[in-house]
């Protein structure tokens, strides 16, 4: 029952050690958080702590379509009206800033947006677009001036969702293949600046952003997720550094006083053979001594039994994500041992409120 007991995360209370994992969504048409988007977190709020879907910071990060932003007054006043929602019923949100840089098509981007990423390497595989699967754009490799104005917009989206739309704190994307995690990974970058090349260069984008985000609007709003290991969006799992990138990384952000770090769990089903289940579960453990904060990890979790495990590992807070999509209440359905419901994966990505907002309370 540990996991249901609560937490001090930084200057929040949270009222038990459920984190509702980030989930895109696909329901912000014209990339704005909207009235439907608002019930869909305030009916989830009993959630320790809810990270929204990933939220871009500017227009060049919109790789998806009816991805929310946090960058323009209409996209600002939609998270206001999101974190009132959650705020009225006792909850806690972070916003997940996702820039998906190579990720990414021009059909889904606003006219103007440019696809950018470390190198100009394009990504294997499709992404889905209003129109269908469609190839991965050809990034344009970032220069230094791209790389510094890209680290501001992650700045003034940051401010300006604690400021302006009183949301609790922020959760840095560094994971998943999404342009922080193209920076970190070998396969997505090959550069041979400052920005690549050894283990402190290609973390280097991500300990600067998470510095000047910090220096805005506090370390103890700023979380990051990150996923050793992973494959998707055609990255590299295994190589060489990759225990050393992530123990380094940890150590940098250790400094910078960030409140927590959020570490994604491979499975077999995320095209990673055999999970290497073994030394995942190794490094989140050296992840956790050399940043000392607390660790958000999970997958897989739908019980007290499978949450509790994770507390039993040494981390201190457990993530569920599908459950959360069909189980606004998981957990009141924990506390009084309620079967699940089970998610209807053809709506994750809808475009209304069917498979989003109408999944019943027991
Ligand atoms: C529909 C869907 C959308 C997702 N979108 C995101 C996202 O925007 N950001 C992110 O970090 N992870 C995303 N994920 C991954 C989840 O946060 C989580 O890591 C994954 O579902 C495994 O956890 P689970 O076994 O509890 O479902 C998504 C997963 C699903 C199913």
């Amino acid at each position: 029952m540990n996991s249901l007991k609560s937490y001090q995360l930084g200057g929040l209370q949270l009222n038990n050690k459920i984190v509702m994992a980030p989930m895109t969504r696909t329901r912000a048409t014209n990339y704005i958080p909207n009235e439907l988007i608002a019930k869909y977190y305030e009916q989830r709020a009993s959630a320790g702590l809810i990270i929204t879907e990933g939220t871009s910071p500017s227009a060049n990060g919109l790789g998806y379509p009816r991805i929310p932003g946090a960058y323009s007054d209409e996209q600002i006043k939609g998270w206001k009206q999101v974190a009132d929602a959650v705020h009225t019923k006792g909850g806690k949100i972070f916003v997940q800033i996702m820039h998906t840089g190579r990720v990414s098509a021009q059909i889904n981007m606003p006219k103007g947006a440019t696809i950018m990423a470390p190198s100009a390497i394009q990504a294997a595989g499709q992404i889905f677009s209003e129109t269908g699967m469609k190839d991965h754009g050809m990034p344009k490799k970032m220069t230094k001036d791209d790389i510094l104005k890209t680290q501001d917009e992650f700045v003034n989206a940051s401010e300006r969702l604690i400021n302006e739309a009183g949301i609790d704190g922020v959760e840095l994307h560094a994971a998943n293949g999404y342009l922080m995690d193209q920076f970190i990974n070998p396969k997505s970058n090959q550069r041979t600046d400052d920005y690549g090349g050894s283990v402190e260069n290609h973390n280097r984008f991500v300990v600067e952003t998470a510095q000047k985000v910090a220096d805005k609007i506090g370390a103890n709003k700023v979380g990051i997720r990150i996923s050793p290991f992973g494959a998707f969006n055609d990255l590299q799992s295994d190589y060489t550094e990759v225990e050393e990138t992530f123990i380094s990384l940890a150590k940098a952000l250790k400094e910078i006083g960030l409140v927590y770090m959020h570490i994604v769990v491979q499975e077999d089903s995320f095209g990673v053979e055999n999970a290497r289940t073994d030394r995942q579960l190794d490094l989140r453990k050296a992840i956790k001594n050399a940043f000392e904060g607390t660790i958000i990890t999970g997958g897989n979790v739908s019980t007290i039994a499978t949450a509790d495990a994770v507390l039993e590992d040494g981390f201190d807070l457990a993530y569920v994500g599908r459950p959360y999509i069909s189980n606004p209440d998981f957990v009141e359905r924990l506390k009084n041992n309620i079967e699940l419901q089970a998610p209807n994966p053809e709506t994750f990505f809808g475009v209304d409120a069917v498979g989003f907002t109408d999944y019943a309370f027991a």
